[in-house]
């Protein structure tokens, strides 16, 4: 069994006493690929140097909607020379958190529909954040002629918002928050979606899944989730693993 984590932060500051361990755990666990996705351009530049190093890992490149208030005037000529580099393999992540707010509305809009125009110009995939913004970000999309390939990373919406975005060929994208002890909402989106838009990840260091909730999390922990919804799906793990492995790999359009 091989199974892809579509979406960590193996940058993240919480793996810099053990990210080599956290790796090879990774791989250990069968994990053999990832892609660690950027923030902000000096995460994304993180995320291209550990992916250099390190087999199986890709990277992608993006301004997170927190980080949409210090967007660089020149974020969209950087952009395109962080993403010619080796292994970078996205634009992400972009969207949009009225969760937290950390950036004004306007601003977070606006950064999200830049990197979205670059992405349409150069024929990118581009990897969504979306959180308690669902409805500006589909009445968005639905302005548009045209959508880059994309996915719906950790997917919190119903079962009716996934709908929405497979219609306009999303992927669709699990997280540790499946695998929670009472996500009833979240199984009915998963018994929805296609099996050719399913994708896994973990977010790592964020949302561990059962049973390690509150922990860090790490790109090895995909696996839970990965078997939670296999459950869900009523299908083998190890079909499952090779359904989101062969979606992944389509979707970043690796080998
Ligand atoms: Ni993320």
């Amino acid at each position: 069994m091989k199974v892809f984590d579509s979406h960590c932060h193996l940058d993240d500051p919480q793996f810099d006493p053990d990210r080599e361990d956290a790796y090879g755990r990774m791989r250990a666990a069968n994990v053999e690929k990832c892609v660690c996705v950027g923030s902000d351009l000096p995460t994304s530049i993180r995320c291209l140097e550990f992916a250099k190093s390190h087999p199986g890992v890709y990277a992608a490149v993006g301004v997170h909607p927190h980080e949409a208030k210090d967007a660089p005037a020149d974020m969209e000529e950087r952009l395109v020379s962080l993403m010619a580099r080796e292994g970078a393999v996205a634009l992400g992540e972009i969207g949009l958190d009225y969760h937290y707010d950390f950036s004004p509305r306007d601003v977070q809009m606006d950064v999200m529909a830049r990197q979205f125009s670059l992405a349409l110009e150069k024929d990118w995939p581009v990897i969504y954040h979306i959180r308690e913004a669902h409805g500006d970000m589909l009445a968005f999309f639905r302005k548009q002629k045209r959508l880059p390939a994309g996915v719906i990373h950790c997917f919190s919406g119903s079962a009716e918002t996934a709908k929405e975005y497979v219609k306009m060929g999303f992927y669709i994208s699990f997280a540790g928050p499946l695998t929670f002890k009472k996500a009833p909402n979240l199984w009915e989106a998963a018994r929805t979606v296609p099996v050719d838009r399913l994708l896994v990840e973990t977010d790592s260091p964020y949302l561990a899944p059962e049973p390690y909730r509150g922990k860090r999390n790490e790109p090895a922990f995909v696996v839970r989730t990965l078997e939670k919804l296999a459950e869900i799906r009523e299908m083998p793990v190890e079909e499952m693993a090779e359904i989101t492995w062969r979606n992944a790999h389509t979707f970043y359009r690796i080998g």
